[in-house]
């Protein structure tokens, strides 16, 4: 591949607003970096879908984003599809591709109980992905997982300014508080990029005895990392914001995007 251009953004890819919990990081480390966002709307939530649905639209769509955005990287700001379809994405697209996928290593390295809860969507907590990290970097170590689709509609609501429904958070702690060895966690592994945006909730709802992480800063760094020497523009200008359209979902309003350097919004 040719040295980018300055103005080659970097692609962001979710099936909704969690990957802006990636954008934030990113931009604190590379404040002139380009960047488009895109949202697949048409597909959220992901944490219902199949394997072989996620395996088949994710390259689709991204290959659909490339050609059309032609980013010098991509970013799958996602757990879930990340454990599924980087691999399809890595075979299918010519660019340098940063997945995300859940923290597990940094937190076997932080807890003292032994105990870690992965906190995800139901497809990503089910992946062969998370037993492989499990056995690599936990091994020894209890791992209890959780689904919960809640978090993902909560986490978007958020983002639109509507208050949360403190069952929905209660629920999905219960989900791995009342598993076996739920009482000794210590560190929950926000394993889906909407999580972080209800940090304060289930960080209440936990307790200040548990540590919550996320891939987040570490991403950032490889992204860093990964365009070392490239060009980038001298000042910083406002990003895009893409989603693919729905019949039932409509783009937030400008204005809840804005803080995330967000200065237009598309539908595609
Ligand atoms: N933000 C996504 C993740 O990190 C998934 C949310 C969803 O579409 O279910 O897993």
């Amino acid at each position: 591949m040719n040295a980018p251009t300055p103005d080659a953004p970097i692609l962001f890819f979710d099936s909704g607003l969690g990957g802006l919990t990636v954008l934030g990081p990113t931009r604190a480390l590379l404040p002139t970096a380009p960047f488009v966002y895109a949202a697949d709307y048409a597909g959220l939530p992901y944490g219902g879908k199949s394997n072989e649905e996620l395996a088949a639209r994710v390259p689709a769509l991204l290959g659909r984003l490339v050609e059309r955005y032609q980013p010098r990287l991509a970013v799958i700001a996602c757990n879930t599809a990340s454990t599924i379809a980087l691999a399809h994405v890595r075979a299918a697209l010519d660019l340098p591709i940063v997945g995300t996928v859940p923290a597990i290593k940094p937190a076997a390295e932080l807890t003292r109980s032994g105990v870690i809860g992965v906190l995800g969507t139901e497809a990503t907590v089910r992946q062969p992905y998370v037993d492989d990290l499990g056995a690599r970097f936990a091994g020894g170590k209890t791992l209890l997982r959780h689904g919960s689709p809640g978090l993902v509609t909560g986490a978007e609501a958020k983002l639109r300014g509507a208050a949360i429904d403190p069952s929905v958070i209660a629920r999905a702690v219960a989900g791995l508080r009342d598993q076996p060895g739920g009482d000794a966690l210590d560190v929950v592994v926000l394993a889906c990029t909407h999580f972080p945006l209800l940090r304060d909730e289930l960080q209440a709802a936990f307790g200040p005895d548990v540590r919550l992480i996320d891939g987040a800063a570490g991403i950032a760094r490889r992204i860093a990392y990964l365009t070392d020497g490239q060009r980038w523009p001298g000042a910083a200008s406002p990003g895009l914001a893409v989603f693919t359209r729905s019949q039932d979902r409509t783009p937030p309003p400008l204005a809840a995007l804005a803080p995330f350097g967000i200065g237009a919004i598309e539908t595609i």
